[in-house]
């Protein structure tokens, strides 16, 4: 007996038998589903989300839940490798497309991580040269060498919140140690 397998959003309907999985029917029938593992329920690559038909399906076996755990009732998430169907379902596959297409791109595209940014070497000197005059610059005369200018500070300068203050002396109090041994 053959069921409905509607994919979402094209609207795409598949007849699909309740004695193979998902994943087998659907690589027949031309649709990319990844996978790493082949259908033996241990990479969790080939996820499909349910749209509508949940009740339509097989109960998730233990390597299933293994992977996925328990919580189909949020995530709507099952192995195709290991849903079988008893009814007519949707179902959501773009993921698997949509990450097939943007890898065709990559390819088409060449390696961006092995990019190398070539600059030439007048551009090289000419970066060094404008480091070098920024670092020789003098720095606003307020603030240069500041410290070695002690207490002439300028007195109409906005004042300065905290800072400029020279931490006060340490002070031993031996005599009252002395006391105190006593
Ligand atoms: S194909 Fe690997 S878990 Fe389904």
């Amino acid at each position: 007996m053959t069921h409905k397998l509607t994919l979402w959003p094209s609207g795409e309907v598949i007849e699909v038998d309740g004695e193979r999985s998902l994943f087998e029917q659907l690589k027949k029938s031309g649709k990319k589903i990844k996978s790493s593992c082949g259908g033996c329920a241990t990479c969790g690559d080939c996820v499909i989300i349910i749209k509508s038909g949940e009740l339509n399906l097989n109960p998730q076996p233990f390597e299933e839940t293994r992977l996925l755990g328990n919580v189909f009732h949020i995530t709507k998430e099952r192995l195709s490798c290991q849903t079988k169907v008893t009814g007519d379902v949707t179902i959501d596959i773009s993921a698997h497309e949509k990450n097939s297409a943007s890898l065709k791109k990559d390819v088409a595209s060449g390696p961006k991580s092995t990019q190398v940014l070539v600059r030439k070497r007048e551009e090289i000197e000419k970066s060094v040269r404008l480091n070098e005059e920024k670092t020789q610059e003098k720095p606003a005369d307020t603030w240069y060498k500041h410290w070695e200018k002690g207490d002439q500070v300028d007195p109409n300068a906005p004042k300065r919140l905290g800072g400029n203050k020279r931490p006060k002396p340490f002070r031993f109090d031996d005599s009252k140690d002395e006391d105190d041994s006593k």
